[in-house]
């Protein structure tokens, strides 16, 4: 079976073509690198789809970007796909900031040619969306809070359980990022319950993993663990470093991906994340690394926040875990840390 997937060199990516290359698809890799336009050489993801492409003979590098339809289509003409993961994006806020057109372009406009690629020529393909909780906007912090020691956490016990597909969209501040990622996931449920395809889409919060090139701008566990061990100072910004993120391992973020292609359901919405489980703030991540990599972490403090960012989000997981009663959280908040100190610290 042949499988597309767009970023290959990315965290999410390329981490879906060595699990689908073990499983014995045939692995077509769309990436141009363009991660290192955005964030620089730490941003580069070559040593990954190098990775990929040596030794592996199932696996076909495609050096394409996905704004250019024209180049895109003699892929879709010559290959047929069973399925297409689509996670190449522009991941950063401030980058979105600087580089609003490239941004949209990338987001909003390369998931529709992608979309549209596949009702042309892979119209029975299960099509897997990356989207973000980002789409939400600042609207899950309105949620009531309290303050603790480390961290924040939401008030009322009906919002424990985390932020569902039914909070608001729209009439908040998203940051660009967000708005060209929100055009991307309508677009996307649109191809699925307007044409019928079978996409999944799929809103993720912090997606990490021994393959993730954290930068300053994106990857805030895997920078935070980076400038760890290179003795670098980290900068907290804003709400007293007690802001929460709930971290999901992409090992799991892709069985979601096999669930929903076992059983897929045209254009539906699933939040994606660690959960409470793997909830932590800032404070508590900087602490769980000095107690596991047994290394100090220097920190600055910033006191504006960034613009629209989350005050405290949990991802509710309660949809996915409906639909698809067989998936669940294998990879625990202490063992990714733990993974990933080990790779960093082996300079990886
Ligand atoms: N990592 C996270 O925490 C997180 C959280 C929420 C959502 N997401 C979403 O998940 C998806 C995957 O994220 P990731 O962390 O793997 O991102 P990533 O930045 O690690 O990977 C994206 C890849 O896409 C490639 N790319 C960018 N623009 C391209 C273009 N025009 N043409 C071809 N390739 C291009 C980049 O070179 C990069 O390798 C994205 O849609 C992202 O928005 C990620």
């Amino acid at each position: 079976m042949n499988i597309l997937i767009t970023g290959s060199g990315g965290l999410v990516g390329s981490e879906a073509a060595a699990y689908y290359l073990k499983k014995g698809f045939k692995v077509f890799g769309i990436d141009n690198n363009m991660r290192r336009f955005f964030f620089g050489a730490d941003g580069d993801v070559s040593d990954n789809i190098n990775r990929l492409k040596n030794g592996n003979p199932a696996y076909c590098h495609i050096d394409m970007d996905i704004r250019d339809r024209s180049m895109l289509e003699p892929v879709f003409q010559k290959h047929s796909f069973s399925r297409i993961i689509h996670c190449a994006s522009q991941p950063s806020h401030e980058k979105a900031g600087l580089l609003p057109i490239v941004d949209f372009e990338v987001n909003a406009v390369g998931t529709l040619n992608m979309l549209e690629m596949a009702r042309q020529y892979a119209p029975e393909a299960v099509f897997i969306h990356m989207s973000t909780n980002k789409v939400y906007g600042a609207s899950p912090n309105e949620i009531p809070l309290r303050e603790l020691e480390y961290r924040m956490d939401y008030l009322r016990p009906d919002d424990l359980d985390g932020i569902t597909e039914s909070c608001r969209i729209d009439q908040s501040v998203h940051s660009l990022f967000g708005a060209s990622k929100l055009a991307a996931d309508i677009v996307a449920q649109e191809y699925g319950r307007y044409y019928g395809l079978k996409v999944g889409i799929f809103r993720a919060g912090c997606i990490t993993g021994p393959n993730h090139r954290g930068v300053k701008l994106h990857g805030f566990l895997s920078y935070l663990i980076k400038s760890a061990v290179r003795g670098q100072t980290y900068q907290i910004i804003g709400y007293g470093g007690k802001q929460v993120r709930d971290i999901i391992h992409s090992y799991d973020v892709i069985q979601a991906f096999e669930a929903f292609s076992r059983d897929p359901r045209p254009g539906e919405v699933y939040n994606i994340g660690g959960g409470r489980e793997n909830s932590v703030s800032i404070l508590e991540a900087i602490e769980l690394i000095r107690q596991i990599g047994r290394i100090d972490v220097k920190t600055e403090y910033f006191s504006q926040p960034r613009i629209g960012d989350h005050i405290c989000y949990i991802t509710g997981l309660k949809k996915l875990k409906t639909d698809f009663p067989g998936w669940k959280i294998t990879w625990g908040l202490e063992d990714i840390i733990r993974q990933m100190l080990e790779t960093e610290m082996a300079g990886n």
